[in-house]
């Protein structure tokens, strides 16, 4: 039995100006799945999550998200359709709780309008009671229970970045992209990271990965997709992507040979 892909891109091309950013990109990523985008600086990583996210509009190309052309769609939309990411830079909500920082991100699933609230319907308050609940269980889940109530901007900045996987899970999604999600964190964060986004996967939601740090991305990735000035050079399991000689010449260099030690069986 063959199931369709959750996502699926094809031809994905974004020029901005004269500069080719993405260039005739195409891969597919199952349910479940984590896939890692890798490729070294200005590649173009972070462009395809812009376009896959709807941040911005490709020149060219198709994004589908369960068989629905998401390309063009305005985030919010495609948000709603279970797409959730984090950003290479932390966003907080700075004066607010982690709880509210967490709620925020459920916003997309709530029911109730300003209208009923006002008029102080009960569905209201047991969605907020439920989505309360939640954002307890996944600040639980990052590891960063002890700060429940405090202010966002008490974090260290590796918690702020477990925050925002907190966040980003609270709206229940189907794909969740981490953009540079273990940049700036300490040996301890970067393993819980990494169970976390095992179960996240285990749990069904696929999740785009793109990151720098290869210690920690190829025991996790289940395939890896390589960028070179926007264009795919190569694509695989991790350890295939560490003996690929264009992958070694464009991105990994010397650092391959030890790295293989590491790698997974695939
Ligand atoms: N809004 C924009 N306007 C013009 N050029 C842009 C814009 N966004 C990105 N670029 C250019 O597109 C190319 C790809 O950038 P992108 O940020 O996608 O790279 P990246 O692979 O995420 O790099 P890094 O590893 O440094 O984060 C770069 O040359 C960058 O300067
Ligand atoms: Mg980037």
């Amino acid at each position: 039995m063959t199931t369709a892909p959750l996502i699926k891109v094809e031809g994905l091309t974004k020029r901005f100006g004269g500069l080719v950013a993405v260039e005739d990109l195409s891969f597919d990523v199952e349910s479940g799945e984590i896939l890692a985008l890798i490729g070294p600086n200005g590649a173009g990583k972070t462009t395809t999550f812009n376009l896959i996210a709807g941040v911005l509009v490709p020149s060219a190309g198709h994004i589908a998200l369960d068989g629905q052309r998401i390309d063009g769609m305005p985030v919010h939309r495609i948000a709603g359709l279970g797409m959730m990411r984090t950003f290479q830079h932390n966003m907080p909500f700075a004066g607010m709780s982690l709880t509210a920082n967490v709620l925020i991100g459920s916003h997309r699933k709530l029911r109730a309008s300003v209208l009923d609230i006002l008029a102080g319907r009960s569905f209201v308050r047991d969605e907020e009671t439920q989505a309360r609940q939640r954002a307890g269980e996944l600040i639980d889940f990052v590891g960063l229970n002890a700060y429940r109530g405090a202010d966002v901007t008490t974090l260290s900045f590796g918690e702020g970045r477990l925050l925002e996987i907190a966040r980003a899970l609270a709206g229940s999604p189907r794909v969740i992209l981490l953009d540079e999600p273990a940049a700036g964190l300490t040996t301890a964060e970067i393993s819980r990271l990494s169970a976390m986004i095992r179960r996240i996967a285990a749990d069904g939601v696929s999740v785009l990965l793109v990151e720098h740090d290869m210690h920690f991305l190829l025991p996790l990735a289940h395939r890896v997709v390589v960028l070179n000035f926007g264009r795919k050079i190569a694509e695989g399991g991790s350890r295939d992507i560490v003996r690929d000689p264009a992958v070694k010449e464009a991105y990994l260099g010397e650092a391959a040979g030890a790295l293989r030690e590491g790698a997974p069986d695939a």
